[in-house]
């Protein structure tokens, strides 16, 4: 069984540790939330490999780190200001506020007269099977009437410096993008690259979203991947226009991306947005949905910004933001594609496709099948018997040798069955157990074979392998991705 329910995937993050609600010895916000010792190490594993295959392994990319705080005049020229908006509806009763094109997609409480006003639930756009009604009031309180739609800028304002006045106003960014457009030509002239080239940022973006919510996919606080591959317009590519044949690549290889780290390819999908969906700087946008528990949503989207954004910017900063094309001996503004990802999402995303229950002899298994890569911890180092100080001791020992290349844990709390269950629920790919053969018996003056057990967390395999082979083995299967099968077919199987 996978995770078709959210709250098995709440329950599961807050109790091992993944992701907390913030404040909550506060009540909480419902609209933050807090990364644990685990999901601290997931996120950090999703940004490290997307910067690696997207910024180092490629030598058409370099990255950026630009300040969350930047000039006010930025979102003016963006039009965040005057356009990055939703349109927002009150309840005059319970004053809950709600966005008011997603208020049809909601369950509605309705107090039916034609049942003497009993209260029911009624499911998203249907009417009342007693009395025929369709929504008209406040869809939380079933009673209050809903003021007019009116325009709500979801930036979060603050003030640059120490005097709270309107010429200090400033915002929290919205998107780390404008961060990139705002460095283009520093960029330009600190690497002398050639077009086509993109600069890519990861960093925290904040929007004071009106209806927060289902977990950690819509939050007011939330961490973005973000690149704009600058081409030149005038050239071709695969005999079309450079945008288009660029935007397609980079749709491809986003889709390759989430793949190749295990989301299933049928739960992803593409969006064409139509003309009117599209934003005001977009000539064409293509969302990857991902089938999350409330139904197909946005995970990310790649858009081809034309040369909006730097026009934008130098016609508020009176600064050229050109590119002088060799060829033509001309100067032109580069057009703009831009595949931008949510951290937050994408990592909801592999949670929900690596959990999977299973019965494994009458038990409830609960696994997280993440890709090693992605597992917060690589190995665990476990004890069989905790009494025997000498197993203990090799259990400290390997745990430091191995934690100098990977992730690694020592856990003694419990009996080696619930050891390997509490690992396989956070999806360490390994676990390596030292038993009395790995250390001998003094006493009975018996020595060690210097062997351990590894069990693999998919196949549930155990293997027998030298201590001294066991940073070579981790190296074949962490480093080089080696499958395990291959690997363990050079050892003796272990009794499960
Ligand atoms: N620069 C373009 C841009 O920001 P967007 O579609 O508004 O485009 C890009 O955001 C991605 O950022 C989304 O696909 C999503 O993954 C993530 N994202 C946006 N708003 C979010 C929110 N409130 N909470 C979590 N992630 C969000």
């Amino acid at each position: 069984m996978s995770a078709s329910n959210m709250d098995v995937i709440v329950s599961l993050s807050k109790r091992r540790g993944f992701i907390f609600q913030s404040s909550e010895i506060y009540g909480g916000t419902g609209s933050c939330w807090d990364y644990g010792p685990l999901g601290v190490e997931l996120k950090n594993n999703i940004k490290r490999v997307w910067w690696r295959d997207f910024v180092q392994n490629r030598d058409d990319m370099v990255g950026l780190d630009a300040s969350i705080l930047m000039h006010a005049m930025v979102w003016k020229a963006s039009g965040h200001v005057d356009h990055f908006t939703d349109p927002m509806v009150d309840c005059r009763e319970c004053k809950h506020r709600f966005r008011a094109d997603q208020i049809d997609a909601m369950d509605w409480i309705h107090y039916c007269p034609a049942t003497k006003g009993n209260k029911f639930t009624i499911k998203a756009a249907e009417p009342c099977k007693h009395c025929g009604a369709r929504r008209t009031l406040c869809p939380s309180c079933g009673k209050g009437e809903l003021t007019a739609p009116r325009q709500f800028n979801l930036m979060f304002k603050t003030f640059m410096g120490p005097v709270e006045e309107d010429a200090a106003v400033t915002y929290l960014r919205p998107e780390t993008a404008q961060g990139i457009f705002v460095n283009f030509d520093n960029v330009l002239q600190s690497t002398r690259r050639k077009l086509p080239f993109g600069i890519a940022q990861i960093g925290k973006a904040f929007r004071n979203e009106i209806t927060p919510g289902n977990f950690i996919f819509r939050s007011r606080e939330f961490e973005q991947m973000e690149i704009e591959f600058f081409v030149n317009p005038h050239e071709r590519v695969d005999g079309r226009p450079a945008d288009e044949a660029w935007h397609d690549r980079w749709i491809a290889d986003c889709q390759a991306w989430f793949s190749r780290y295990g989301v299933s390819a049928d739960h992803v999908k593409l969006h064409e947005h139509g003309q009117d969906e599209l934003a005001h700087y977009s000539k064409r946008t293509v969302d990857l949905l991902y089938k999350f528990p409330m139904g197909w949503s946005e995970l990310m989207g790649i858009a081809n910004r034309t040369d909006f954004d730097l026009k934008q910017h130098s016609k508020f900063s009176g600064k050229s933001l050109t590119y002088f094309d060799e060829e033509r001996k001309e100067h032109l503004v580069p057009f703009v594609i831009e595949p931008s990802a949510g951290v937050d999402r994408a990592l909801l995303a592999f949670l929900l496709d690596a959990y999977e229950e299973e019965e494994v002899r009458g038990e409830k298994r609960v696994v997280l099948r993440f890709h090693p890569e992605l597992a917060p911890i690589k190995i665990a180092v476990l004890p069989l018997l905790k009494k025997r100080s000498e197993i203990v001791t090799t259990c400290h020992d390997l745990r430091r040798r191995l934690a100098r290349r990977w992730l690694t844990l020592y856990d003694d709390t419990a009996a080696i069955g619930r050891l390997y269950r509490r690992q396989d629920e956070v999806g360490t790919p390994y676990c390596v157990t030292v038993d009395v053969k790995t250390v001998g018996d003094a006493e009975k003056g018996e020595t060690g074979d210097g062997k351990v057990t590894i069990r693999e967390r998919d196949t549930m395999q155990q293997i027998r392998v030298p201590i001294a082979e066991l940073e070579t083995v981790f190296a074949k299967l962490l480093d080089a991705g080696q499958p395990w099968s291959e690997v363990a077919a050079a050892y003796p199987r272990a009794e499960g």
